[in-house]
């Protein structure tokens, strides 16, 4: 019992947490993106305050650039290591039984036969598309995918999108004085969790 606690205490808040920061990180270095869901999410909210979770189905672009944030940054990159059941050829690599297989996903969200400019921070690429993180479509798989796709998705994305919206909504973000945007790096930090290497400082400025 307190193993499966523990597994889901680990896997469900740090990967929060990772994906929180580098959805941060990607917009102090992407202020257009930045502006443009910010004013998705006042425009829609209006005086009221907060964002609640029946505004989060509105947020378009809010989720598309949770989406593409995912695909640059997924908190697990190399998801939970497989075993091959039976031997089997992929492109003419013979890959015998019980062999252990990292699938990465961060590489896989950079593959450029997969997506154009995969460098570039542009959620505009997921408006208008059904291209999602349900483990559907190979090519963006930061839940991972098949039978052992990550249980808590579902509450992992509404706790992002909630969170975002209301960051996005309350306040203006800012670098600390004396440092420059230039100054944001992406640097890693290695293990299941993908983190940051570099703190993230900003300042917050109330918006409402
Ligand atoms: C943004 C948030 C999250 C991300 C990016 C994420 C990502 C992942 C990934 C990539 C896997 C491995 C899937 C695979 O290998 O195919 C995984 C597994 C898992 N996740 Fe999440 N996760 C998140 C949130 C959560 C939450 C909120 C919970 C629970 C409350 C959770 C519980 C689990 C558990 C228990 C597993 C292991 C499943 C198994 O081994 O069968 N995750 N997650």
């Amino acid at each position: 019992m307190k193993a499966v606690l523990m597994n889901i205490f680990i896997a469900g808040t740090d990967t929060v947490a990772a994906t929180m920061v580098w959805t941060m990180t990607a917009l102090m270095k992407n202020p257009r993106v930045m502006k443009k869901a910010q004013k998705e999410v006042r425009t829609l909210v209006g005086e009221k305050c907060f964002v609640d979770e029946d505004d989060i189905q509105k947020l378009t672009y809010m989720k598309a650039l949770v989406k593409e944030n995912m695909r640059l940054y997924p908190a697990a990159p190399l998801l939970i290591l497989r075993e091959t059941l039976q031997k089997c050829n992929i492109d003419g690599y013979e890959i015998p039984i019980k062999t252990l297989v990292f699938v990465n996903a961060w590489a896989i969200g950079k593959d450029p036969e997969s997506w154009e400019n995969p460098e570039e921070f542009m959620p505009e690429r997921f408006l208008g598309t059904c291209i999602d993180f349900k483990g559907q479509d190979y090519k963006l798989i930061p839940f991972g995918a098949g039978r052992r796709i990550c249980p808590g998705m579902n509450l992992g994305v509404v706790t992002v999108e909630l969170a975002l919206a209301n960051l996005l909504y309350s306040f203006d973000w800012e670098m600390p004085v004396g440092m420059k945007m230039e100054d944001i790096d992406t640097d890693a930090k290695p293990g299941l969790t993908m983190t940051k290497k570099n703190d993230l400082y900003l300042v917050a400025r109330n918006y409402i």
